[in-house]
């Protein structure tokens, strides 16, 4: 059986699967529920400076019958007294001694701040500091949070009073409302940092209400600008964290990356691995869910390493990021058709509609004796019967570019499939290209003649 076991910066935990800092970190009662349930670590609700929360916090993104496609907050960090929170870590970690016990961090831009929260932080015996510079709203317009990490400088000074004062690890998690994710981590690794972590919330306003005409969540009349979290962040979150491990700096640095933004299932949870994150943090799906989703995610992953081949975390970490590329580093002589297996298909003709109103127009339809018929064919009209059947879509794939938006419309899963056909066409890159025939890469008529030559035609 696979090893899920993880030492993350020096923390131990038994698998890599830990509670971000969140709600469902937010007291000792419910981490203590949560190890019961089987996660290998938690990083305890953002403790640190005096704050209120407020009333109807949060507000959820459904979609096509979906609850919780995404959550937005607008909360604050913990507002449980500092000492309760203190004494329940201390708690916590002496029960729990084979769990990853992070505590997650946020005060005053001040080194005294930093350092008295710090002394009081390894007094509990946690294992880890997570210094949190995501809060994108009430904390930021305070200096703190997003406010750190969204400038660079104020990342290493507030990352450095705290690395200079601790023995214990400090993971730096980073917030994605930036522009480029690597001067953040950057300036993280220059004061010591010796992990980092993301995604924290992305900045958002969830929606405005038709009927009374208010901003959702609504508080007392209004509203404000809330993180945004759930399922509907990953691929945010995946390319962020593609970004980062594929930066040199990082790279050399070695420091461990923890994932996070989306997560639900193991499956998510192995992406965010084999794209370089060796642990991973939960909170919206733990919030949807409860704590017990834990016990799918240990035994799927457990029985996908176990088929894979794959015998502990390292195997798996970073296995997809060699394929990560540039546009430029793309060969443009690949060639992709879609095909409909007939046998699965409906009839819904979403496929034709796609297509037709917005590719390439290169889906027939045909009726049940095979013939082409008319766009506008209506089995209803002339004197036709209804019972005579549907058309189906049939592709003709000497015009199909590969767009691959009729698999994406398709209602049915593996009905369409997106293959990969012999090119004829020469196997270069954009980056190549521009090197070896600039003309073709800056001008139109240089472009064409190329095209024409090499079989690229466009419809
Ligand atoms: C209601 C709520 C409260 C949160 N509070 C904190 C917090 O106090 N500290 C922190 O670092 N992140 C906080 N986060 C962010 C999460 O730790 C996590 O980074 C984010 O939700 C992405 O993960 P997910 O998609 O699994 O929810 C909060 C998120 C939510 C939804
Ligand atoms: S979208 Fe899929 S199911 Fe619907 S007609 Fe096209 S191939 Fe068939
Ligand atoms: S891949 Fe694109 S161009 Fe080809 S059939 Fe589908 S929608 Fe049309």
């Amino acid at each position: 059986m696979a090893d899920l076991s993880v030492n993350f910066a020096g923390i131990r935990a038994p698998n890599p699967f830990w509670l971000a800092s969140a709600p469902p970190t937010n007291s000792g009662a419910q981490i203590h529920r949560a190890f019961e349930y089987g996660w290998g670590g938690a990083v305890w609700k953002t403790i640190g400076a005096p704050v209120l929360n407020i009333s109807n916090r949060y507000s959820g993104l459904s979609l096509g019958g979906q609850r919780l496609l995404a959550i937005n907050n607008v909360e604050l960090i913990s507002d449980r007294p500092l000492e309760v929170n203190l004494r329940e870590i201390a708690e916590v970690k002496r029960m729990w001694p084979d769990r990853a016990v992070i505590v997650s961090a946020m005060v005053d831009a001040d080194p005294k701040a930093w350092r008295d929260i710090v002394m009081m932080i390894e007094d509990t015996g946690a294992d880890g500091i997570e210094l949190n510079y995501g809060c994108p709203q009430g904390m930021s317009e305070r200096g703190m949070g997003a406010a750190v990490g969204q400038v660079p400088e104020m990342c290493e000074l507030n990352t450095h009073w705290v690395t200079s004062v601790t023995r214990l690890p400090v993971i730096v998690k980073l917030t994605p409302n930036i522009t480029r994710i690597t001067e953040p981590a950057h300036a993280a690794l220059a004061g010591g940092a010796n992990a980092l972590s993301l995604i924290n919330t992305i900045n958002s306003i969830m929606k405005v209400d038709l009927d009374t005409l208010q901003i959702t969540p609504s508080i007392g009349g209004r509203g404000t600008h809330g993180g945004y979290a759930g399922p509907a962040v990953k691929p945010i979150a995946l390319n962020l964290l593609s970004e980062l491990v594929t930066d040199e700096d990082v790279r050399r640095s070695g420091v461990p990356i923890c994932g996070m933004g989306g997560i639900q299932t193991w499956r998510d949870a192995a992406e965010f691995l084999l794209l370089g994150a060796t642990s991973v943090q939960v909170c919206t799906a733990a919030m949807h869910y409860g704590y017990r989703i834990v016990e799918d995610m240990i035994d799927g992953l457990s029985n996908w390493m176990d088929d894979k081949g794959f015998a502990s975390i390292d195997d798996v970490a970073g296995r997809a990021v060699p394929q990560v590329s540039t546009f430029g580093q793309l060969d443009l002589g690949y060639q992709a058709v879609a095909r409909i297996h007939a046998d699965k298909c409906i009839g819904c003709n979403l496929c034709y509609v796609a297509c037709n109103d917005t590719a390439h127009q290169c889906i027939d339809l045909h009726d049940p004796a095979g013939v082409r018929v008319d766009p506008g064919y209506d089995l209803r009209a002339g004197g036709k019967e209804v019972s005579v059947g549907r058309p189906r879509p049939v592709i003709r794939e000497s015009d199909c570019v590969g767009c691959a938006l009729c698999a994406n419309v398709c209602p049915v899963d593996g009905c369409i499939e997106m293959v990969s056909v012999p090119s004829h066409r020469p196997h270069v890159t954009w980056d190549q290209l521009s090197a070896q025939q600039p003309a073709v890469t800056q001008q139109w008529g240089a472009m064409e003649a190329f095209r024409a030559e090499n079989g690229f035609e466009i419809h």
